[in-house]
């Protein structure tokens, strides 16, 4: 590409608020990502050598794999079009859109998708992924139940005939409904084989699907209040629906807990002069939305029912072991952007439950449950998240970290502010955290506590519109293109973990990117691979962290993929490269079985950029068919079995 389309993106980059946008103006730019950043990595030791280790001491120590190299944007074809994993492990695509999921689902006909039957199918844009083994407690790596979001669709990319500019208006209705159908999350009850490959069990009774058409009971503070009222559900404890279910977590009681993102893209309409004009506002929700929902359900047209987009932005509990059991949208862990929602359990048996807002110069918060967790009656459990207090964090320059409850009638959280309960608080969580002076952070993506330290790690996955007058400790870089990632330093209470603690430290993990040009950091060392736009993380049984990223390629022209690292020792933070996506993919839901023995992750819109008629990818399928390319969860083992980084 010549030097003007460098400046084109650039400037894309530099400038672009989300990634519909950014896609927008890809395709302007010429239909497809250019590899102009996608640069050799410089060799000279990067700062703060003083006391570093080289690499030759320190061969035997780390992840125990062979690092991936980078694979380009611009690189070999095949390469490109297809996922790839360093040596020694095997991959499985082990469930794509459109397979079958309900009793009596049949598998998709890519050509002639049926909303009927999407109903029944695995969704698109597989996220999130939890495993749980069968039976609930127990430590089964063999047979369990994944558990899987969807956290929305490419009409350009499921369809023929649709481009990016113009989808809102040519997509069918019959098109619009297999959309509705292929959002939300799947409930997989899976077996391995002897030869390790995983299969879904057939016909299930555990087997579900969640879409845009079940409907879900509403909890807690927020439960009924006239602002979660419509037409269609005068009580405002019932809601049809869940959107943009990005990240999530697991419940010590074995439930699945799903975070609705990025919301404000399907409402359309006129905002008009109703009392919730500030709170959509402060949500993001313009009227503007690029999906068609609105032409078949009213509630989706801001003008016909405002309170609508209230009963969004939630947290969803979902019980895999219970197929009766109906979901629930938890209305304590507070209204906004959920990436995710991480439990960890404090010393005194009360539940945390962590969660970011994704956008740019938005907060982190903790819910810190009132009650204790039971792990000897599940039913008591059931309803622990519907009552305790919601925090959001501010990060003080001396590298401590306060945690402000959100506490109606505490502040500045009074009627003067336009807060008169608080279900008023939890419903405009952020306008909430406005007033309390919370830390504006660089996009928080997952939260994560590591299994052994307790502390918690807290993924900041870029924001290039930070400028230099707006920098704080936790938020260093201005134009912050690549990311990064904290630790915060959680104390100890007799040698377990006090999560609910409101001051404590924290220090800053990795800051992404190239060493020499980007002001990366990665413990004063070298990696063995840099990474950029950091988003999932999860740790494996050994305590290693690792790190799924979205955004490689819109950044440096470099597929995006999973890497791994120590948390602790002389190797803490030197990131290598596990596996790699294909184009346009991100990576999402890293996720172990107990043992260690298999990865699950998810391609998430494989081909991003392109459309069906002119796809830059068919992956899984084979490139020489007529078939678009689908997200998938793939399964990854260690060639002749044991755990993946032993
Ligand atoms: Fe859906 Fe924040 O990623
Ligand atoms: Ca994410
Ligand atoms: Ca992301």
């Amino acid at each position: 590409m010549d030097r003007p389309l460098r400046t084109t993106l650039e400037q894309l980059i530099n400038t672009r608020t989300n990634r519909r946008e950014a896609v927008k103006g890809i395709l302007a730019a010429g239909g497809a990502m250019t590899a102009i950043w996608c640069m050799p990595e410089l060799s000279v030791a990067g700062p703060g050598d003083a006391g570093s280790i080289e690499p030759e001491a320190i061969e035997d120590q780390g992840v125990g794999f062979k690092e991936l190299a980078h694979v380009c944007e611009t690189g070999d074809a095949s390469e490109v079009a297809s996922i790839g994993v360093t040596e020694g492990y095997n991959t499985q695509v082990f469930i794509r859109w459109g397979d079958p999921v309900v009793a009596g689902a049949t598998k998709m006909d890519l050509l002639r998708p049926d909303p009927k039957d999407q109903e029944k199918q695995f969704g698109y844009n597989n996220d999130f992924i939890a495993y749980l083994p069968i039976q609930r407690g127990s430590d089964n790596s063999r047979h369990g139940i994944l558990c899987v979001n969807h956290e929305y669709t490419h009409p350009e990319l499921m369809f023929p005939g649709i481009t990016y500019d113009d989808k809102l208006e040519t997509r069918s209705d019959e098109q619009v409904r297999i959309e509705l159908a292929a959002h939300g999350h799947s409930v997989l009850e899976i077996r391995q084989d002897d030869d390790q490959a995983w299969h879904v069990v057939p016909d299930s009774p555990l087997n579900r699907r969640f879409t845009l058409n079940t409907e879900f009971e509403i909890s807690g503070p927020a439960a009924g209040h006239p602002r979660m009222q419509t037409e269609q559900d005068p009580s405002g404890k019932r809601v049809v629906g869940t959107i943009s279910n990005c990240s999530g977590g697991v419940t010590p009681w074995g439930t699945v807990l799903s975070g609705e993102e990025n919301i404000q893209y399907y409402f359309h309409g006129e905002i008009g002069e109703t009392t919730e004009v500030e709170n959509l506002k402060r949500m993001s929700i313009d009227g503007t939305g690029d999906y068609s929902f609105f032409r078949l359900d009213n509630r989706f047209d801001l003008g016909s029912t405002p309170n609508e987009p209230n009963r969004f932005g939630w947290v969803v509990e979902i019980d895999p072991y219970d197929p009766n059991r109906p979901a629930v949208k938890r209305t304590a862990l507070g209204r906004f952007r959920h990436e995710g929602a991480a439990t960890a359990l404090n010393h005194d048996g009360r539940v945390v439950v962590y969660s970011g807002d994704d956008e740019r110069f938005e907060y982190l918060y903790k819910f810190v449950s009132s009650q204790k967790y039971d792990p000897h009656h599940l039913e008591k459990n059931r309803d622990l998240l519907d009552e305790g207090v919601l925090y959001v964090a501010k990060f003080n320059a001396d590298d401590s970290v306060k945690w402000l409850p959100l506490v109606y009638g505490a502040g500045p959280l009074t009627w003067k502010n336009g807060f008169f309960s608080q279900a008023d608080v939890l419903i405009e969580t952020r306008r909430a955290a406005d007033f309390l002076g919370a830390t504006p952070m660089d996009r928080p993506e997952d939260v994560e506590e590591h299994p052994m330290t307790h502390n918690v790690f807290v993924v900041l996955s870029n924001n290039v519109e930070r400028t230099e007058d707006q920098l704080d400790p936790a938020n260093p870089r201005p134009v912050n293109n690549h990311g990064h990632i904290i630790e915060l330093n959680i104390p100890q209470v007799a040698g377990k973990p006090d999560h609910a603690a409101t001051d404590h430290g924290w220090s800053m993990f990795l800051k992404a990117g190239q060493l020499e040009q980007d002001d990366a950091w990665y413990q004063g060392q070298k990696p063995d691979t840099w990474l950029s736009c950091p988003d999932n993380i999860t740790f494996d049984n050994q305590g290693r962290l690792w790190i799924a990223t979205d955004g490689f390629q819109k950044a440096s022209g470099v597929l995006d993929g999973i890497y791994a690292c120590e948390v602790a020792g002389p190797r803490r933070a030197l990131t290598k490269q596990f596996f790699h996506v294909p184009t346009g993919a991100e990576l999402c839901g890293p996720c172990f079985t107990p043992d260690n023995s298999t990865l699950f992750v998810a391609i998430q819109h494989p081909g991003e950029y392109s459309t069906f008629d002119e796809p830059s990818t068919r992956w899984p399928n084979e490139p020489t068919s007529n078939l678009p390319p689908q997200p998938s969860v793939v399964a990854i083992t260690r060639t002749g079995g044991g755990p993946i980084s032993g």
